[in-house]
């Protein structure tokens, strides 16, 4: 089984990306399985709500452990029984590093503490999709504004400038793709990453 995270801010195209590459892996008579984080369980989705919903006032702390609760119950009920040849992951706990570490500032030794607590596995490709913030941003003018999305645009550029320190040091399963090209020469360079 292969593991791909998709990762990156808001308005960079994962979500269209993991349906065309889910796509293309299918059209080869692979098994796919997609989850996104965080959510995918039935307590993952409770959770979810917990977390977006802009009517909740969170610590940053709350943030992260619900982040991880949502994560465990993935791991354990779908991850790790899996016999899909490919899982493609909406996200995984590289997103936990760049939002509540990098983002929130909270200790990137303890969500790495808490990453090896609840027995993550390591993707074989994460694929970080990048994009300037304000440009991720106008491609979204349409959706609702949830509790995280609502978070000051400084937020989001230390979650950018995060993801970009995550990629560079972990460039043994990080492919950082421009998301600003064509939704195609995105998928095609996808792809070609992983074909070779
Ligand atoms: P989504 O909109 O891409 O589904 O992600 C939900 C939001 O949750 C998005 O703003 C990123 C955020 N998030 C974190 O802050 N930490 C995490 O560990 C994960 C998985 C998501």
């Amino acid at each position: 089984m292969k593991i791909i995270s998709f990762e990156g801010i808001e308005g960079v195209g994962k979500s269209t990306q993991l349906r065309l590459l889910k796509d293309y892996l299918e059209s080869k008579h692979f098994l796919v399985e997609v989850y996104r984080e965080p959510g995918s369980t039935n307590t993952g989705e409770k959770i979810r709500d917990i977390l977006l919903n802009s009517a909740n006032e969170l610590s940053n702390e709350a943030e992260l452990l619900l982040m991880f609760a949502s994560r465990a119950e993935l791991i354990k009920h779908k991850i790790k029984k899996s016999k899909s040849d490919y899982l493609l992951l909406d996200r995984f706990y590289d997103a936990s590093l760049a939002y509540q570490g990098y983002g929130r500032k909270l200790s990137i030794p303890l969500i790495e503490s808490l990453i090896t607590f609840t027995d993550c596995p390591v993707p074989n490709y994460s694929i970080l999709l990048d994009i300037p913030v304000e440009e991720g941003f106008a491609r979204k003018t349409n959706d609702d504004i949830d509790r995280i999305e609502s978070s000051s645009k400084s937020f989001f550029e230390r979650v950018r400038k995060g993801y970009l320190k995550i990629a560079k040091e972990n460039t043994d399963r990080f492919i950082k793709i421009n998301a600003s090209l064509d939704i195609d020469k995105v998928h095609q360079k996808i792809i070609n990453h992983i074909e070779s």
